[in-house]
């Protein structure tokens, strides 16, 4: 048995900023409302028809391959996480595939939105511990704002979401104390339909019905959510499965050196900062620049933390995920 451990990270996010402000102007919503529910000042939107998930996703995945210090040619295996692919099928591990001119390795897509990147990171680290592959390419990376309902009817979803891509590079690792020490996943389908995207679906709607009825006003096409059911079941999931990655591995809270959240309220991570004793420099957070990117978001946080020199060798940092499904999920790992 081997463990696996990052040996590249890289993010990239598209140069358009759209401001609280710039929202108010074209929905009835304000600055104050968004930074005190959300903590959110800003976020990035694709702005040019070449920018999409796969286009931003192979970005990042490019800047995570040159810092692992291996040629594209030595990737074993792709992992995609995402929740906005550029097609409805086939997802976009084979566009990547495509797109970085790797040879013919093999390329999954994972559908977990918010803890994507964690379901991602735990399906390439059991590929590493089996020794089946060497290197594996996990990347989250969401296109929101193409479909976000930008009126004021969706603005309790709409000001939330943003655009950008973060990857990482998960290579083999001989000694078990150090790397991805567990992974912990977790779903409740019983919630499925409280954070939603119902259409395009194949669920109860034939496609030719849908495009004769062409209604402007079928909502079935925005994201849905249920924002204080959901707030309150991310809180407890947070905290239940940060502990129960503790607790696997006979750790504490006090040996957490840096906790990346999922970025989905500035409120959320402030809950669970507070609930484990952790330090404003034992969180890191940056969905004020971003808002809540979905699978992208924990690693475009990792690669801002590490490339900030918050993470050092031999730290203990836990990701940390909840979302649509309900998922949610954790890693712990001795960097
Ligand atoms: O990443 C996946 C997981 N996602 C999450 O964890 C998100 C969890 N939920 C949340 O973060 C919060 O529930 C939100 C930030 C989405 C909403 O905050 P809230 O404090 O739960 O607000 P609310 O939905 O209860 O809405 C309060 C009021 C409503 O008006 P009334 O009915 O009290 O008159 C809304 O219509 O705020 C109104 N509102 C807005 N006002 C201005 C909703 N969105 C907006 C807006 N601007 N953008």
């Amino acid at each position: 048995m081997y463990n696996s451990k990052i040996t590249g990270l890289g993010y990239y996010v598209p140069d358009h900023v759209v401001t609280n402000d710039d929202l108010s102007k074209v929905m009835d919503t304000n600055d104050e409302w968004i930074q005190e529910r959300t903590g959110i000042k800003e976020r990035r939107h694709v702005n040019t028809e070449e920018e999409t998930t796969t286009s931003m996703g192979v970005k990042a995945a490019k800047k995570a391959i040159e810092r692992a210090g291996i040629d594209k040619n030595d990737i074993d295996f792709i992992v995609f996480a995402t929740l906005s692919p550029d097609y409805y099928f086939p997802g976009p591990g084979v566009l990547v595939q495509r797109d970085l001119g790797i040879d013919t390795v093999g390329a999954i897509d994972v559908r977990n939105q918010c803890s994507g990147f964690v379901y991602g990171i735990s399906v390439a680290d059991q590929f590493i511990k089996t020794g089946m592959y060497k290197n594996v390419l996990v990347i989250g990376s969401e296109v929101h704002s193409r479909g976000l309902d930008f009126t004021t009817r969706g603005r309790g979803v709409s000001v939330i979401f943003g655009d950008g891509a973060g990857a990482a590079v998960l290579s083999r690792e001989e000694d078990t104390s150090k790397g991805i020490l567990s992974t912990h996943l977790h779903s409740e389908g019983q919630h499925a339909e409280e954070l939603s995207l119902i259409a395009p679906g194949m669920g109860k709607r034939w496609v030719s019905d849908i495009l004769k009825d062409n209604d402007p006003n079928d909502e079935s096409y925005y994201p849905h959510m249920n924002g204080q059911f959901v707030f309150k079941n991310a809180v407890v999931r947070f905290s239940e499965v940060i502990m129960e990655g503790l607790q696997t591995n006979q750790l504490q809270p006090t040996d957490i050196d840096m906790l990346i959240p999922h970025q989905a309220n500035l409120r959320i991570s402030q809950f669970v900062q507070k609930k484990f004793g952790l330090t404003d420099d034992q969180v890191f957070n940056n969905i004020m620049k971003y808002g809540n990117t979905t699978a992208a978001s924990i690693p475009i946080a990792l690669t801002e933390a590490w490339e900030q020199g918050k993470i050092k060798k031999g730290d203990l940092v836990v990701l940390a995920a909840f979302g649509s499904g309900f998922t949610w999920g954790s890693a712990i790992i001795r960097w």
